[in-house]
């Protein structure tokens, strides 16, 4: 058998996959997987829609039984068409090799891993990127996490993740950009860029993943793999603006969820992934299930065994199948059946091989097997530099009472507390698989380059020392050692900076949390040194909104810095000491408390919104209605105020806005000016509030900057219950501002 396969793939590379050849040159990638789809067997067509975890240390023997000896025999039929997982040229390499060299046609495998903040440097969690509003800085650190994983192997991230969530009990709300869909699909397109690049066949870029197709962040209750149940307006209006501007800045492939919607489980969903994404978007690129959710078709219920589930995957659009082996056992039979169609089989196969050549595969499988780049690339010192960018700007001021910070270097004495603040692991965030622990600069050692009167005490003991990705953290509820030490350090300091907040694994995927507070003993250590010295600038570390409502109302400045990465303690220092002057701005609500959860600042009136004398209105009788933290507040070290709302709706085509802008402060600061619309009346309630324009702008003290932005109807207009998108005349309602809760109002009348 070998020297035919052999025999054959040269003949294949003669026909369809060199470059060089003549007759090859001209043809289009839509002939060439034409030409390879015509000498493929349907085994090796399913083959294609197939994909494996890596399973075995490739670099050692050969796997006699089990699983892995089962996926290497598939992988030599050439019944695999992508493996997840494995990562590293040496072992990317081997596979490559067996594939291409044992298979009959020799089509190369793509790889894929989770490169969701970074490979081996690593950024801010995609959550507190999108707290930066700065499209540029986001789309160069996807830009990095290419860089790095294209380095190592990695051809494909599954990143991405565009699911809009209200609700921050869902852990994976760090893996998203938030609660708005317009920011999040702005984001959505930045990303894609910096992974894809302008050219995807360059050794440096790598294709791109949006996930999860569809309303998966809508999960009830906050539940990770929870049913989604939404109406039509939310899933148009919503959720799905995020993919399509996705599709848009043509992202390569889609993943699917977990999650049912409306009955229906999304990966067996025709309307989703037919009707919607292939055929009205025209997206053109695959779709991958998520991680064996073709599978979980029968624990959904939705089908009856793993074979009705292949069937049904495959049928709704899912082109390849995650390690649920549903494909790859059960499509061949389900097509000679009759309940799979071979032209549902070519179709996905057509996009995975198109995919494939685009990438370059055909024309070197090895192309991202560099060994020099591998050395290269990893840790460089330009990719510490643009993570570092990223995680300034990903921070955000909740509240800066008298000018707390910036904390004047050298000048003060300062107690630094808590078990966070001394820890390198814990900043590098969730999703981040491809790093090494304990890489993070930790905010200790970053203050510290800033002043030498530092005393560190680190309170009572949060996190078990070993939490890794795949465990709950443990988290000490009893043991107060370490608290006498933390109030007398305190005591003697003029001021004390506090790190608390969540462990870096208590966020991301299957952690959702029903508490929302300071985990631990930490609010009590918070209370217990407030008590000593009202001087305490709290610095908060977390995946997700927190319910902090003592803190924000007791504790004079708060930074909110997530999980910054690698250069965690460099950018939280720089923005301590007055470096940096913080602009981000939240991409998501902080609740008061988790009773109020959904809460997001785009929602619909009720019917009664206003306070009564009685109870008959909308709100709740032991808790308030707005939330702690509005989204889109972030404070300045610097002040800014906003004048001259003047609005122009002379023009048929667009509506003008523009605002003058002025910082009263005393030193540059950037802002996030924010421009917010409301449809006053429509066939299909509109929210009270939507973002709809915004820009960062930088001002030199006592300067003005007037601002300008332009509605068209792609701003104005909305999706029906029928998914049109249509365009009122009537009343609009605007607001520019600082936040989502403060700005100049206006009105317009659209014609
Ligand atoms: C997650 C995906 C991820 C996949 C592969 C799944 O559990 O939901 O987002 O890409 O695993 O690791």
């Amino acid at each position: 058998m070998k020297p035919l396969a052999k025999h054959s793939f040269i003949i294949l590379l003669y026909l369809t996959l060199s470059s060089t050849m003549t007759m090859a040159q001209h043809k289009t990638i839509s002939q060439k997987v034409d030409s390879l789809l015509n000498l493929m067997t349907l085994e090796e067509k399913v083959g294609q829609m197939n994909q494996y975890n890596g399973f075995w240390d490739v670099t050692g023997p050969v796997p006699e039984e089990g699983n892995a000896a089962i996926k290497y025999e598939h992988l030599k039929k050439g019944w695999v068409g992508s493996m997840l997982n494995v990562t590293g040229v040496e072992n990317v390499r081997k596979l490559q090799k067996l594939v291409v060299e044992e298979s009959r046609l020799g089509i190369p495998l793509i790889f894929g891993f989770d490169v969701i903040h970074g490979y081996k440097t690593v950024a801010p969690i995609p959550l507190a990127e999108a707290a930066s509003w700065d499209m540029e800085a986001i789309e160069n650190s996807a830009r990095i996490a290419a860089d790095e994983a294209s380095a190592v192997g990695i051809n494909w991230t599954f990143a991405p993740m565009v699911d809009i969530s209200r609700d921050p009990r869902w852990g994976r709300v760090m893996e998203g950009a938030g609660e708005d869909t317009y920011l999040g699909a702005q984001i959505a397109q930045a990303r894609v860029k910096g992974f894809q690049g302008d050219n995807l066949s360059a050794e440096n870029t790598i294709v791109a993943c949006a996930k999860h197709f569809a309303a998966y962040g809508f999960a009830e209750a906050g539940k990770d793999y929870n049913t989604a149940d939404i109406g039509t307006s939310t899933l148009y209006n919503a959720v799905l603006p995020p993919f399509q501007a996705a599709v848009d800045a043509n992202v390569r492939t889609v993943m699917n969820g977990f999650n049912v919607l409306n009955g229906v489980p999304v990966t067996g969903s025709a309307f989703l992934q037919r009707d919607i994404l292939k055929e009205k978007w025209g997206f053109d690129g695959f779709v991958i299930s998520d991680w064996a959710s073709i599978g979980e078709l029968v624990p959904h219920g939705f089908a009856k065994d793993l074979k009705q589930a292949a069937e049904l995957g495959a049928n709704a659009g899912s082109d390849m199948d995650m390690e649920s082996s549903a494909y790859v056992l059960h499509l061949v039979n389900n097509v000679k059946e009759g309940k799979v169609s071979e032209e549902k089989i070519d179709d996905a196969v057509r996009r995975i091989l198109t995919v494939k050549y685009e990438l370059g595969l055909f024309d070197d499988p090895y192309k991202y097997c560099n060994e020099k780049r591998e050395k290269e690339r990893l840790y460089h010192e330009d990719h510490q530099a643009g993570v570092l960018d990223m995680a300034k700007k990903s921070i955000v001021l909740l509240k800066n009472e008298g000018n707390l910070l910036p904390i004047k270097k050298n000048q003060s004495k300062i107690a630094v507390i808590g078990e966070l603040a001394n820890d390198n692991n814990s900043p590098l965030g969730s999703w981040r698989l491809g790093s090494d622990n304990h890489t993070a600069i930790s905010v200790l050692d970053g203050l510290k380059k800033y002043s030498n009167n530092i005393t560190y005490a680190k309170g009572p003991k949060v996190f078990n020392p070993d939490a890794s990705f795949l465990n709950h953290v443990q988290v000490n509820e009893t043991d107060t050692s370490g608290m006498e030490e933390a109030i007398a350090v305190a005591k003697q300091s003029d001021v004390v900076v506090l790190v608390l907040g969540e462990h870096g694994f208590q966020s991301g995927e299957g952690r959702s949390r029903a508490q929302l507070g300071l985990p631990g003993l930490q609010l009590n250590l918070l209370k217990e040194v407030y008590k000593v010295n009202k001087n305490v600038v709290l610095i908060l570390m977390n995946g997700r909104p927190l319910t902090i409502e003592w803190e924000a109302e007791n504790i004079p400045a708060i930074l909110e810095t997530w999980q910054l990465g690698s250069q965690t303690g460099n950018a939280i220092a720089q923005v301590v000491f007055g470096e940096y002057n913080p602009s981000g701005k939240l991409p998501m609500t902080f609740p008061r408390s988790v009773g109020q959860i959904p809460i997001y600042y785009n929602h619909n009136s009720t019917g009664r919104p206003n306070a009564q004398p009685n109870v008959f209105w909308s709100h709740y009788s032991d808790e308030k209605n707005d939330p702690l933290f509005p989204f889109g507040h972030g404070l300045s070290y610097t002040t800014f105020a906003y004048s001259n709302l003047t609005i122009d709706s002379n023009n048929p085509e667009y509506v003008s806005v523009e605002v003058t802008v002025t910082n009263t402060g005393d030193r540059t600061g950037e802002e996030v000016v924010q421009l917010y619309i409301h449809d006053k009346v429509a066939s299909v309630v509109r929210p009270v509030k939507e973002l709809k324009g915004f820009k960062k702008i930088s001002l030199a003290p006592k300067s003005s900057q007037k601002v300008q932005f332009t509605l068209t109807n792609k701003e104005l207009g909305f999706f029906n219950n029928a998914y049109e998108f249509v365009v009122e005349p009537g009343e609009f309602g605007i607001m520019v501002g600082t936040s989502s809760q403060t700005g100049l109002h206006g009105n317009f009348i659209k014609n």
